[in-house]
């Protein structure tokens, strides 16, 4: 029973330690595509066949049940997957909607019409890919009425982070929020809409200030996967074993991802 988190880069990282926190028995294989990250900046064609083909490499190692740790895949390529790829037998979840259900106070699976929320501006920090996408607006409306909100397109975060660069990402982070704050003064809620920035989660809160409550994915998507694996037990895969892998330089993955995340994490290649 393993199952599959995958990312293009590093960023999944921060979802997979949330998980292992709820399930600490469960088995989780990794995989960082970091040989094609940065996704965020690709068409969603080319984000479409890179996530199959990781799902795919997920698959062979008894993953049945894999977790997108990644919102530009989500945003980009999930519900293409889900409807024209995915096997009957073999399931793909986005990080997505566990946390649109918590900014809109809803439980898993409540699909009653869209009501007002105590949240009115939001602020969504994301790749330009998932901002382009649009699906953050798209689900929210399906959930929430009344709702500004206001999407900064993060150039070059994913990039700094995947090269090992903090000085460079957090200056990236100011430019960013600062950039969103001209447009939208006062934000009641952020959401970092990408797996990699709760790396840089000090900085956001920093530079949005201490009134600004900031929504990250991680511990939003181990309850919701918590909860699914509770209903759906049979999806648990037959891989036994936990592991990292990455399409990169399992070298250079392993320390940059030990800097970021402080602890000693050591990639195989996929
Ligand atoms: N962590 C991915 C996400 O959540 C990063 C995307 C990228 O590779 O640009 O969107």
């Amino acid at each position: 029973m393993a199952v599959g988190v995958f990312d293009s880069g590093i960023g999944g990282l921060t979802v997979l330690d949330a998980i292992t926190r709820r399930l600490p028995e469960l088995p989780l294989v990794y995989l960082g595509d970091n040989a094609h990250a940065p996704y965020g900046v690709r068409t969603h064609e080319d984000i479409f066949n890179l996530t199959c083909a990781a799902v795919e490499r997920l698959w062979e190692e008894g993953c049945d049940l894999v977790i997108l740790a990644c919102n530009t895949a989500s945003a980009a390529a999930l519900k293409r997957m889900q409807e024209t790829w995915v096997p009957k037998d073999k399931r793909v979840l986005g990080v997505f909607v566990p946390m649109i259900e918590a900014l809109t106070e809803r439980q898993w699976g409540d699909n009653s019409p869209p009501r007002e929320v105590a949240v009115k501006h939001v602020a969504l920090f994301a790749t330009p890919a998932t901002v382009a996408s649009r699906a953050f607006q798209r689900e929210l409306a399906f959930r929430a009425i009344g709702v500004d909100v206001e999407a900064q397109p993060c150039g070059g975060v994913v990039d700094a982070i995947e090269q090992g660069d903090e000085i460079l990402a957090e200056a990236l982070v100011r430019s960013h929020v600062e950039a969103l704050k001209r447009r939208m003064p006062h934000p009641q809620a952020a959401i970092l809409g990408c797996t990699h920035y709760p790396l840089m989660e000090a900085t956001f809160q920093e530079a949005l200030g201490a009134e600004v409550k900031v929504y990250s994915q991680a511990n939003l998507v181990a309850e919701s996967l918590a909860d699914y694996l509770t209903r759906r037990p049979e999806m648990l895969g037959s891989g036994t074993q936990s592991k990292f892998l990455t399409t990169g330089d399992p070298k250079a993955v392993s320390s940059k991802s030990t800097q970021f995340l402080r602890r000693r994490i050591t990639f195989e290649a996929a």
